[in-house]
Formats: C-alpha cells, structure tokens, sequence
C-alpha cells in the first residue's frame, strides 16, 4: 500500500487537519477508562507540533445523531487527558465546520465530536469540502474507523490540498501488509471465537494464503463437526458445516492445514464453579460442552507456532476468562510471545487476552482497529486507506 506519510511532509507553519480516533470507553460519569488509542495518537501531534504546525484534531465519539448534539456527545473528556499527556492545554471548539475560529502554529485543538456534523457519516462532499478548507495538510491517524466512508475518513481526503497517513495508521498499513502481502512463511493464523458465521469470510480469505490456520472456541466445534466428530452440547454452527469442510478441503488441496483439537476440556455448563474435564475428542459425550482444546492439542499447536514465521492472531482459543477454560488460550499466547516469528493480534477479545496473559510487549504488533483489522483480514479495501492510496498516485 502506498500512501504519502506524515514523516516526509514539511508541516512547518501548515494549518494540519488530524482525523483521529478517539473512540475510547468511559464510565457512568464520563471518565475515561482505557485511553491506549489517545496515547497511539500522540506520536503524529506531537510531530506536528514540534515542527510548527497549527495543529487541529477531531474524531468520533459513539454513534450520535447528526444535529444533535447531546452532553454525552461531547470530546470534553478527551481534550482533558490529551492536555494531561501533551502537558500543554487543548481548546475545545465546537460548531467548527465553517472555521471562524484561530490555531496559532505549535498549538493544538480539538474539535468536537465529529459525527455530530449533518453529513458526516453519509460522506457528504459539501461537508468534506468544507473541512478541507481549513487545511493544508490532511492527516489520517485513525485506523481504527479506516473501514468506515465518512466526510472526515474519506471526503476530505479528496479535497484538501495534501492527504497523508500518520504515525499510527502508517504503523498499522505497514504491519498488516508485512503478516498478509509479504509474510514470512509459514504463515499462520489463529482464529478463535464463538461463531464461524461472523467470521466466515475471514477464514475464507485466510484459508487461501496462511500455511496453518489454527481455529478455536465455537468456531473450531464446527470444523471438528465438519471433520465428523461428535461436540456433545457444545456451542456450534451445524449449518455452517459445509463451509467449514470446503475450507478444510480448499486448504488441504494447497497442502495446508487446519489443525482440529485431539483433546479438549469439557464441562456441563459454562461457569466459574463448572467441573473441567480433559478428556480424547474421541470421548466427548452428549451432555459434554468442549470449553477449551486440551493438554496435547496446546503441545501440538505451540509446536506450530514455535515454527511460524509470520503470526497473525485474532479471537481466543478457549473461554479464557474462566481460568479452568484459559489454558489453551494462555498457551497459545505464552507461544506468540516465545516466537522469533512476525506477530500481529488485534480484535476486542483477543486484547483482552494479551492483557490477561501479561504479553502485550512480546507480541510485535498489536492493532488499534476492531472491525478495521477484521475487514483487512477479510481482504477488504478500507476506504480511508484507498483515498489515501488514491492521493498518493497524484
Ligand atoms: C471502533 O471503536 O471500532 C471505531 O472507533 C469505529 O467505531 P464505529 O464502529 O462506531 O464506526
């Protein structure tokens, strides 16, 4: 993907529009509870600021309604923390559109919560004209909405009079084409979670060029009923069965592989005080529920991840937040973090692993984007990043 980076630009003295994402989770009373995607912003602000920019940012917040701004709208508590890790204070500016308002270079402002502007989401080009009338320099840094079409995404993109990528959306283009364009082999990819129907074209996508594709959770239940084993009570897709045989049959053409559970751990219902069993996957009964792979699956697929050259890693094996049920998630992630090999992770649940399992600075690249990472998986052109690609052939 080649895209015009923020690194290679002169923002001296450029009025600098940033599209962020500061998309991040916060509390009854408006407190933020986790705030890794504004720290992940910091590296392209301060750049700018540091070289003399006047610097405006925006972002969403939530999902608001066009027009109407409501408290819970706001950016408020954002423009506190940025002030808080830029030590320097954020102006707030609200009804933006239409400027009327002053950046004097080497200082920074927020404004507010972009979605909230008629036209927005629907990637209105009078909108998107307006907005790059306030720049010279547009700079995308929000990966984690580059699936999404929007004024602020896409729109202004065209229109203003320089469309770059960021610190971090330039981080995140060059890891996700570094794990799928131009992988070291083997390449293999993890695949974990409830259901295959929400990841199908996924694993269609992965099937066609990882060299192991290693599923778990509800997903792995129905290839192993695709591969003709009995799964008990366990969580499973049966209309789905096919897809996963075609998969299986697509990669074993290829001489790949999708390596199924030849053990797992089984209980009679999914709870902290549930009896955890590790039985054969030949065993499994009628009332079983396979929660986890078992001891010699985990040696198996640690072996292949030991060996991979390329790692790319989205959803948990098990349901690891019950520990009787986290072993096979907590091996696997113990062999990402021991592999010499190019690791990638991203998606909600397979963060809230790396943090379960401490490994967060062993694993080489972790995503800011949920269903941005998921679309890229899918082989999905997003279409911040495509504008961007678009602008940088001139
Ligand atoms: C996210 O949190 O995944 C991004 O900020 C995108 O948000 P959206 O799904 O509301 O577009």
């Amino acid at each position: 993907m080649n895209v015009i980076k923020l690194a290679d630009l002169d923002v001296k003295g450029k009025r600098v529009f940033i599209r962020a994402d500061f998309n991040v989770p916060q509390d009854d009373a408006g407190h933020i509870t986790e705030d890794t995607r504004i720290r992940a912003a910091l590296p392209s602000l301060k750049y700018c600021l540091d070289h003399g920019a006047a610097v405006m940012v925006t972002s969403h917040l939530g999902r608001p309604t066009e027009g109407e701004f409501k408290p819970e709208d706001t950016l408020t508590p954002v423009a506190v923390r940025l002030g808080q890790l830029l030590n320097k204070p954020v102006r707030l500016i609200t009804d933006w559109v239409d400027g009327g308002f002053e950046v004097a270079p080497g200082e920074i402002v927020l404004l507010e919560n972009c979605r909230c502007n008629k036209g927005e989401k629907k990637n209105n080009d009078e909108l998107a004209q307006k907005m790059a009338k306030l720049c010279d320099i547009y700079v995308n840094d929000a990966f984690g909405t580059a699936h999404r079409a929007e004024a602020t995404t896409n729109g202004i993109a065209k229109f203003a009079p320089v469309a770059c990528a960021g610190f971090l959306m330039g981080a995140e283009i060059d890891a996700l084409g570094r794990a799928l364009e131009n992988p070291k082999r083997p390449l293999v990819a993890i695949v974990g979670g409830a259901k295959v129907s929400t990841k199908l074209t996924i694993l269609k996508t992965l099937a066609e060029r990882v060299d192991q594709l290693i599923v778990g959770g509800g997903i792995a239940n129905t290839f192993l009923l695709a591969s003709g084993k009995r799964i008990g009570d366990s969580l499973a897709e049966p209309d789905l069965v096919k897809e996963a045989h075609a998969i299986m049959d697509m990669m074993k053409e290829r001489g790949a592989e999708v390596p199924l559970p030849v053990d797992v751990v089984v209980a009679d219902e999914v709870s902290a005080l549930a009896r955890a069993n590790k039985i054969p996957v030949d065993d499994v009964e009628l009332h079983d529920r396979i929660l986890d792979i078992g001891p010699k699956t985990a040696a198996r697929l640690t072996d292949i991840i030991a060996h991979a050259g390329t790692i790319v890693w989205n959803g948990p094996i098990g349901v690891f937040e019950l520990d009787q049920f986290a072993g096979g998630t907590k091996m696997m992630a113990s062999a990402i973090a021991h592999s010499d090999a190019f690791s990638i992770a991203g998606g909600g649940d397979t963060l809230a692993a790396i943090a379960k399992f401490n490994i967060a600075d062993d694993v080489d690249y972790i995503s800011t984007g949920g269903g941005a990472f998921l679309e890229f998986l899918e082989g999905k052109k997003l279409p911040a990043i495509e504008v961007l690609e678009l602008r940088a052939k001139g």
